[in-house]
């Protein structure tokens, strides 16, 4: 489903360039789960830009769902992303004018799809956020922010979720909560999953583990206490 190819990045700013992907290579099946792990600055929120089209590689190739991301303009991009890619920003991004059900509808609203709300509505009951639908962000807890996020990244039932970090600021219980919800939505849709977790156990839960290590990504053994 997802086929990245020797890909390099650099980001450069004014006399500096900093190397981030170094020949990366990977190579991802519809509905397989995999685990992005690597230290802190390892590059593993540029991968995932990388691999939705949000951050234009220097070289190599990245392919989704048989179209090589890089030939296309932005709006093809953006319509990839709308209609296949769900993504949990690390910072959850959501918008604070809106309510929580708004927030989740919005990818539906945009979309011209009918009965937005309603769907985002159940979705949140999903999540255990039935009695939050018309709470502003800054009103809920880091965790209920983590799952509206997830709500909204989810809405449209995408193939491939990408979620950055998605238990990182939350306690042991509610993270849990949040990486079971993951996994059942990625075994329901067979769908696709990406996580970059500094978690070692939530690593586990993934099919696979890969490690960006110099740039590049190997497999990664982890270690469960
Ligand atoms: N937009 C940017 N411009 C310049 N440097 C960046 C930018 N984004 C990230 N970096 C640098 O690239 C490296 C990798 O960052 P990142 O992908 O966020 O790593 P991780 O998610 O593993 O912490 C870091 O050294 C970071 O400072
Ligand atoms: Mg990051």
């Amino acid at each position: 489903m997802i086929v990245l190819e020797s890909v390099n990045l650099a980001y450069t700013a004014g006399e500096t360039s900093v190397s981030v992907l170094n020949n990366a290579s990977l190579d991802v099946a519809q509905g397989e789960s995999v685990a992005i792990v690597g230290p802190s600055g390892s590059g593993k929120t540029s991968l995932l830009l990388v691999l939705t089209g949000l951050e234009t590689p220097d070289s190599g190739s990245v392919v989704f769902d048989g179209a090589e991301l890089h030939t296309l303009s932005n709006d093809q991009r953006a319509d990839i992303r709308r209609q296949s890619i769900g993504i949990v920003f690390q910072g959850f991004h959501l918008i604070q004018s809106l309510s929580a059900c708004e927030n989740v509808a919005l990818p539906l609203d945009i979309a011209g799809v009918s009965g937005a709300r309603d769907k985002a509505a159940e979705l949140l009951h999903r999540v255990g956020l039935g009695h939050r639908l018309d709470h502003y962000p800054n009103a809920m807890s880091g965790g209920e922010r983590q799952r509206v996020a997830i709500a909204r990244a989810l809405i449209h039932q995408p193939a491939l979720i990408v979620a950055d970090e998605p238990t990182g600021n939350l306690d042991n219980e509610t993270g849990a909560a949040v990486a079971d919800l993951l996994f059942e939505l990625n075994n329901e849709n067979n769908a696709t999953l990406l996580l970059v977790t500094h978690d070692p156990s939530l690593a586990a839960r993934c099919q696979r583990q890969i490690q960006l290590h110099q740039g590049g990504l190997q497999p990664f053994v982890p270690v469960v206490n």
